[in-house]
């Protein structure tokens, strides 16, 4: 190893499909339902990793600024786990400089974890000089969020629930980025970070909401119907699973005690642009995350319709027309 090592890796954010939500091990960060994502082409991190014996500890940035202490924290923690893995020491030779950027579209408050991690993972494999399988470093990005497990593949993506002790729990790729040309349209509906964070979501529904188990029972079929009719090409049919995974979760959050309640008014009001679009016989279909954007599928040749509806909706901000997104990758040069 030289005294300076570093790389850059740029990786994708996702949208699941099925969703996950709550955890079977707090510890491994392990998913207590199975889930499925889409990976998207125009958001993406970037992120650059240095090794630099001359470092006394992990220095990270985050688009141009020092990292809070929580942010900073969670990176120096993976980098750890890295080192931990790899048998190096925790010491002024393999303290490395993150700095990572996120291009995102506008500042649409869509920023995630999950394309953060995945780039992460692979810049720090490579400023560390390891030669781990992508299966190794997804397992590792889940550790730290467990969307950013799928994010190290491009196309449709599933990561399966947690049993006990499932250290290695990686995802796992289940079509190509050409397999299916869906788009995934984007309505913004608030500014701000939410208000409540996933993790924190996620746990507060598993101790306080009554629908918690039925979620966790139900969740493996919805996912079952999804994977099959993803490889079916079948957008309704995934259309209406995929909705009924995101409005059972969102009830699981609405449903805890004290309440998470992530929709705003114009959720409601493109949710019902949706539902009209529908009427007139378009197969189109929202998601949602822990938070009150509403993001919908459609084939490619709807989405310019479903942006337009979208936009003219009382209330929403921005939108944007998302296609299927790559792998993570190495940026050389
Ligand atoms: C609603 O992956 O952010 O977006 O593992 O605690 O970091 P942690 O959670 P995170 O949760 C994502 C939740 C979701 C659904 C999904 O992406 O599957």
């Amino acid at each position: 190893m030289t005294s300076v090592q570093s790389a850059r890796a740029t990786a994708h954010a996702n949208i699941a499909l099925a969703k996950y939500w709550g955890k079977s091990d707090l510890k491994l960060n392990l998913p207590a339902v199975p889930s499925i994502s889409m990976t998207l082409d125009r958001l993406v991190t970037e992120t650059l990793v240095t090794r630099d014996a001359s470092l006394r500890a992990d220095r990270v940035f985050l688009d141009g600024k020092k990292a809070g202490k929580n942010e900073s924290a969670r990176v120096v923690q993976m980098l750890s786990r890295f080192r931990d893995a790899a048998g190096l020491s925790d010491s002024g030779e393999h303290f490395c400089r993150v700095e990572s950027e996120n291009h995102f579209p506008t500042a649409a408050g869509l920023a995630s974890s999950a394309s953060g991690f995945a780039a992460l993972s692979l810049a720090a494999s490579k400023a560390l000089d390891l030669k781990w399988s992508t299966k190794r470093l997804s397992a590792m990005a889940r550790w730290s969020s467990a969307s950013a497990a799928r994010s190290l593949y491009g196309g449709f993506v599933e990561l399966k629930a947690g049993k006990a002790g499932d250290e290695k729990l990686a995802a796992n790729p289940i079509a190509g980025k050409d397999h299916w040309d869906v788009r995934l349209v984007v309505a913004v509906t608030a500014k701000g970070p939410k208000k409540v964070g996933s993790t924190e979501g996620m746990e507060r529904s598993r101790k306080t909401s009554p629908m918690y188990d039925a979620w966790v029972e139900q969740a493996p079929k919805l996912t079952r119907t999804i994977k099959r009719a993803l490889k079916a090409r079948d957008l309704d049919t995934l259309g209406q699973a995929m909705q009924q995974s995101t409005m059972f979760f969102h009830a699981c959050a609405m449903s805890s005690a004290p309440q998470i309640l992530y929709w705003q008014p114009p959720t409601i009001a493109a949710l019902r642009t949706l539902e009209r679009l529908r009427d007139r016989g378009v197969s189109v279909w929202a998601t949602m995350d822990a938070g009150p954007h509403v993001k919908a599928l459609c084939h490619a040749n709807d989405a310019a319709k479903v942006q337009r509806a979208l936009k003219k909706t009382d209330g929403v901000l921005s939108t944007m027309n998302l296609s299927v997104g790559p792998d993570a990758q190495v940026v050389t040069a």
